[in-house]
């Protein structure tokens, strides 16, 4: 079943050559039970591969796997484990550009304003990860003269660690690269909608670290995930997905009484103040929309509450500037915005668009279909801007992950930020001002995360990331996700006497 690791700058030769398999214990693997489900380019409908069907015999091969590397593994010295995947980092930078093409294809993220990103910044999750390594330190305890009282890091064993489709490179790596420095051992169980590119990159950093320490599997929630979850040797889960699904993984996790990190879904809020800088805050908009990513982020600021003083100069230069970016095939250079990644999600998306217009707010509809006729296939949706939304509505009250943005009118800053925290969710918010006062108010009384002031940037490591209320539980990409969500603290008591 092999496959060469020498770069294969063409995405379709490549999704050929990684159909069917998973790769656990070092090397590829087929489907234990010979099946497969058909992996779709969202720009034209045409199958590209076909992934291995994963099934619980698949996971209980994979987690063996696993388990057999781990004690092992645990056993290097810390700073060799994370020299080794640093290592994988400067291995999967080498490959950037294949992974961008690739990633391009089974999602449909353009590839010049958001795949050669993810692929770009992968590396350096590896890289930062690997150099915490150090950092794995206990204490020492005052406690009596008489004992040597101490505290030491140990590894949970072996982490199941379930991914989605929206950004499944950088997703994974955030949560395998200190899962390894750690010392502990993964299956990664990869989105079906994108199994392509991170089975790439597990197979890549295969051929720096040990045989069994970094597993893949592809396959459905129900069929592949469940299992691995439930599986009695899987120690600790990393779940990044829908708030529905992360509570039938929470559910699971507490019959096992295992500890579980949830990224889950967002609604959040941007504050943009009559005094705020007009062109910084609409470029805020458009990064914190992901609008090329047609708005499938977690993060996304899709709730934008602007100042009645500016809103309809706001509104009307927004609108220019996404009317601006060019949908279109994925893979072509020019192309700011591609596709929605599945049918299922672009019948979702729709469903909101109707749902907005049917409770009365006003569709902006920016930029314009391809017109290319191979893309007639092709999940492209507008983006749409509305207007006139109250923050009770459905569509800013129920995450879209589509590329449908709520803009909200505001005059009182009490009633401002009582609606900017009244959702469900809590993952991120940003707000928009030149007055210092009150942007330092705001970040301590917005209920998310992640609080940005003037910008709005993703995810970073080095910066703890994490939500609150239904946006999960726990923190990812930073060292203390690190020790907090991959190692047990162990209490060692010596007495001297
Ligand atoms: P999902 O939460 O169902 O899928 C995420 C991952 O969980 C996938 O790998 C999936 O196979 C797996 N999964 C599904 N059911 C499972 C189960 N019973 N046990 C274990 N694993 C299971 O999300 P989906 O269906 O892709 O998207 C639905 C909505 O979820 C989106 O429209 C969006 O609102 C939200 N979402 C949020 C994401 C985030 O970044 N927080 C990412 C993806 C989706
Ligand atoms: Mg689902």
């Amino acid at each position: 079943m092999s496959v060469s690791t020498d770069l294969q700058l063409d995405p379709f030769a490549l999704a050929r050559e990684l159909s069917g398999k998973h790769f656990f214990g070092g090397d590829f693997r087929p489907a234990s039970s010979g099946k497969g489900f058909p992996v779709v380019n969202p720009a034209t409908g045409e199958t590209v591969a076909e992934a291995a069907f994963g099934e619980a015999a698949d996971v209980d091969a994979a987690v063996a796997a696993a388990k057999a590397a781990q004690k092992e593994w645990a056993k290097r010295p810390v700073r060799e484990r994370g020299k080794l995947v640093a290592e994988c980092g400067r291995v999967l930078d080498a490959h950037k550009e294949e992974i961008a093409k690739l990633i391009a294809l089974e999602t449909g993220k353009a590839l010049r304003t958001e795949s050669r990103i993810e692929a770009g910044v992968l590396s350096d999750a590896f890289v930062f990860f690997g150099g915490l390594a150090p950092e794995l330190k206990g204490e020492t305890v005052p406690f009596n003269p008489n004992m040597l009282t101490m505290t030491v890091r140990e590894p949970v064993g072996v982490v199941g660690a379930i991914i989605p489709w929206n950004v499944p490179l950088l997703l994974m790596a955030l949560k395998i690269a200190p899962a390894m420095v750690a010392g502990n051992a993964v299956v990664v169980k990869s989105a079906e909608e994108a199994p392509l590119a991170v089975l790439r990159v597990v197979q890549l950093i295969n051929t720096v670290i040990p045989a069994g320490v970094v597993n893949i599997l592809s396959g459905y929630g129900p069929e592949c995930g469940a299992p691995l979850v439930a599986h009695k040797d899987v120690k600790k889960v990393t779940f990044t997905g829908s708030v529905e699904t992360g509570k039938i993984v929470y559910k699971t996790a507490a019959e096992k009484l295992i500890p579980v990190t949830l990224e889950l879904g967002g609604k959040s809020p941007m504050i943009v103040c009559g005094d705020a800088d007009l062109e910084q805050a609409i470029a805020g908009a458009i990064a914190g929309m992901r609008f090329t990513r047609q708005g499938q982020s977690c993060t996304a600021s899709s709730r934008i509450f602007v100042h009645d003083s500016i809103h309809d100069a706001f509104v009307e230069k927004l609108k220019e500037k996404v009317n601006a970016m060019k949908m279109g095939d994925p893979l072509d250079e020019s192309t700011d915005i591609g596709t929605i990644v599945s049918p299922q999600q672009l019948d979702r998306v729709q469903s909101y668009i109707a749902i907005g217009k049917e409770g009365g707010a006003t569709p902006h509809v920016c930029s314009a279909m391809p017109s290319d006729a191979k893309l007639g296939k092709g999940l492209y949706v507008q983006p749409h801007i509305f207007t006139g939304v109250k923050n009770s509505d459905r569509i800013a009250q129920e995450e879209i992950f589509g590329p449908v943005c709520c803009v909200i009118r505001w005059t009182d800053y009490e009633e401002v930020i009582a609606q900017a925290n009244d959702t469900e969710y809590g993952l991120a918010a940003t707000i928009w001002t030149r007055d210092l006062k009150l942007a330092m108010d705001a970040v301590h009384r917005l209920e998310a995360g992640f609080v940005q002031v003037n910008q709005n940037l993703v995810v970073q490591p080095n910066l703890s990331y994490g939500g609150v209320k239904s946006s999960g539980l726990g923190k990812e990409a930073s060292l203390e996700a690190m020790l907090e969500h991959f190692t047990h603290k162990k209490t060692i008591i010596i007495n001297m006497k």
